[in-house]
């Protein structure tokens, strides 16, 4: 989550995501964002089925009816734009942050991990993923004022962790966009780094938060792949954008997750496999 808009959440879920699913761990993407640019990101049609607003709104409505299956162990829960409607008609409902956790409780061992693409704002919508979340992964552009709004984002985990979810925890901030080569951004991860240890350990929900490694660099093949409904595995796998996302679920998950990055001129076979194998698809629940 960040609330502020454009610094890389939609693009770190779902190449995060795929990272992690091609180490053939169990992944559900949920698109939390009316916006829904992770749905379009993976090329799906939501029109075809139910879908996060059907989920939030209507109580017959079950997850496994919403989930897609778009790349092998890849599962998506996809938005369209009636998804902006969902906090003015939950407005009302006592039970209104925590429906999206209720909802999924029946598909939490079903996978390894669950990522959530939140929408620029702290409303309604983000805190049904603050309510179901272990941990908040925070993406940011290393630029002047980027820590700008990170108290409020902060004060928001701490309100849900006081009320709904006491375990919740801010775990990372994901360097975006990244120009390390900059005196600036050098200057500004020297700040959020400061910002952190300044807090290290301490009983707060961010007392562990730490940067990640690595930075996602800035790769214009990231921004592409979302106009063709691919990920960056399907698009250039072997392109700086993928192998950095590559090796952050690697970090995550503390062990390599692929072959060393080749060039893509050693690959061409494999990313033209890759896009022709890419089928989406219904889930058979
Ligand atoms: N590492 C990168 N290199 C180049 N372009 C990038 C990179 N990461 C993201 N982008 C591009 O930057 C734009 C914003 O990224 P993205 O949509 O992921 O941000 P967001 O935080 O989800 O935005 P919003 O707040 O609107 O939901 C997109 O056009 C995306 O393709
Ligand atoms: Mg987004």
């Amino acid at each position: 989550m960040n609330q502020k808009g454009g610094v890389g959440k939609t693009t770190t879920t779902v190449n995060l995501g795929a990272a992690l699913a091609e180490a053939e761990r169990r992944v559900c993407l949920i698109d939390l964002d009316p916006q829904a640019h992770l749905t379009l990101h993976l090329g799906i049609d939501a029109a075809a089925g139910p879908t996060v607003y059907d989920l939030l709104t209507d109580p017959d409505c079950t997850a496994a009816e919403c989930l897609i299956t778009a790349r092998p162990h890849l599962s998506v829960i996809p938005a369209e734009v009636d998804l902006a409607a969902a906090e003015i008609e939950l407005a009302g409902r006592p039970d209104r942050q925590e429906i999206l956790k209720r909802k999924f409780e029946p598909l939490r061992d079903v996978f390894d991990f669950v990522l959530v693409d939140c929408p620029p704002s702290l409303g309604l919508l983000t805190l049904n993923a603050l309510s179901m979340a272990g941990e908040v992964f925070v993406p940011m552009q290393a630029h002047f004022l980027a820590l700008q709004g990170v108290g409020r984002l902060l004060e928001t985990v701490r309100l849900v962790c006081d009320s709904v979810n006491p375990s919740l925890r801010v775990t990372g901030i994901i360097l975006c966009m990244h120009e390390g080569q900059t005196t600036l951004a050098r200057e500004v991860v020297a700040d959020i780094e400061e910002f952190f240890e300044q807090v290290r350990d301490q009983d707060l929900p961010w007392g562990g938060c730490r940067v990640l490694k690595p930075a996602i660099r800035r790769n214009v093949k990231l921004a592409e792949a979302p106009s063709f409904g691919q990920t960056i595995f399907d698009y250039a796998r072997w392109c700086a954008g993928a192998n950095d996302y590559r090796t952050l679920a690697e970090s995550l998950l503390d062990v390599p997750v692929a072959p060393p990055a080749q060039s893509v001129e050693a690959k061409p076979l494999d990313i033209v496999t890759v896009v022709d194998a890419v089928e989406v698809q219904r889930c058979p629940h």
